[in-house]
């Protein structure tokens, strides 16, 4: 049985004023598969301490607890209202249409290149120029497993090479040295 059957008959008891920490009882994260950016985990806890622990800010208005029944939301949606966006609009809480990174993480990649050098690909350098919309999922998928790629397809266009062409940025032709620990 998922833990969901258990809880929801406790939730339809609870009272609409703030409760009694419920925390315990329910897992702290929620984790959001999604395809365009990796998982977005959603805490519970820093909700709760924020909202006076009262679930019914979110359930089952905005959330069923049981996930499967939540349906999709694009960021287009929640930038008007819709999920997240019902608190995300810079009124109550930080809004939707920036802070990125502050509901999907990111971190600095590694390839490993052992005969020439490793590479690391910074998202916080390249975050400060772009969103994630102009390399995910076009150029590269989140959820990982890309194909990889070889310099004489870069320099074709592929990969770092869609941008580093001598022009956008530094060509992959030129200093192997500003992407390869060398
Ligand atoms: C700020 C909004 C918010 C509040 C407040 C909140 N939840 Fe949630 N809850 C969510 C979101 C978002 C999800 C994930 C929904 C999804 O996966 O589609 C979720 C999922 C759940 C799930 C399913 C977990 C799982 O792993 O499948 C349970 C159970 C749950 N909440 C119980 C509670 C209870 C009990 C409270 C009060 C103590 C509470 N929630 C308060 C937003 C909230
Ligand atoms: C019922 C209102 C409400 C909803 C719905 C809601 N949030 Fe929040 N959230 C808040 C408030 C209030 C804060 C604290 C104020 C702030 O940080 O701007 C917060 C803070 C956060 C933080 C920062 C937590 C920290 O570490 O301090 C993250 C990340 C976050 N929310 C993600 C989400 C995501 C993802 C969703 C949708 C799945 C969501 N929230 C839905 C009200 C809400
Ligand atoms: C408050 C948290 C929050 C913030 C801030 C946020 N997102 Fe999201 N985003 C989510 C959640 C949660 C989902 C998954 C929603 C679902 O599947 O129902 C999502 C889904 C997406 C998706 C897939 C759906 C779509 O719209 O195509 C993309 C792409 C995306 N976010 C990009 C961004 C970008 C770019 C920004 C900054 C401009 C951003 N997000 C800011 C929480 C957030
Ligand atoms: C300039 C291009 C670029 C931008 C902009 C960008 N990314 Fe990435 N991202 C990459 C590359 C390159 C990888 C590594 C792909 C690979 O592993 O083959 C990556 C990988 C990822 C991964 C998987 C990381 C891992 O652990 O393997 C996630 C999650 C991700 N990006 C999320 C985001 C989000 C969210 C944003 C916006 C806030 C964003 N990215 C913006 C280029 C970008
Ligand atoms: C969407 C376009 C885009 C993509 C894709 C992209 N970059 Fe960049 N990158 C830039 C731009 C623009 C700059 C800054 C201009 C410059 O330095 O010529 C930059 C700068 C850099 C820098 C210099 C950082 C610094 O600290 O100054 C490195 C290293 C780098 N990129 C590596 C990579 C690698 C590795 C990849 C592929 C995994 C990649 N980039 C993919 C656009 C991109
Ligand atoms: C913009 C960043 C960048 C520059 C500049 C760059 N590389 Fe790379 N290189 C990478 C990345 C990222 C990978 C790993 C790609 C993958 O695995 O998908 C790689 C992979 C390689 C590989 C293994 C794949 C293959 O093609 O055999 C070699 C060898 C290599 N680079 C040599 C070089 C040399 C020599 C230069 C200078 C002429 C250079 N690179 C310039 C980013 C760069």
């Amino acid at each position: 049985m998922r833990p969901s059957r258990l809880i929801l008959p406790l939730l339809l008891l609870l009272p609409a004023f703030p409760v009694p920490p419920e925390a315990g009882r329910i897992p702290d994260i929620a984790t959001i598969e999604v395809d365009a950016t990796g998982p977005v985990h959603f805490s519970h806890y820093r909700h709760l301490e924020k909202l006076g622990n009262n679930c019914k800010q979110c359930h089952n208005q905005l959330y069923n607890i049981r996930s499967a029944e939540n349906p999709r939301v694009t960021m287009k949606e929640m930038a008007a209202g819709q999920s997240c966006g019902a608190c995300h609009n810079s009124r109550r809480a930080f809004t939707v249409t920036s802070n990125c990174y502050r509901c999907h993480p990111t971190r600095e990649v590694a390839f490993a290149v052992p005969d020439i050098g490793d590479v690391v690909f910074s998202h916080q350098v390249h975050l400060s120029m772009f969103g994630c919309g102009d390399c995910h999922p076009g150029l590269y998928r989140a959820g990982g497993d890309n194909p990889r790629v070889s310099m004489e397809q870069m320099e074709q266009g592929l990969s770092c090479g869609a941008c580093h062409d001598g022009a956008a940025a530094f060509g992959v032709a030129g200093d192997c040295a500003a992407c390869h620990a060398m």
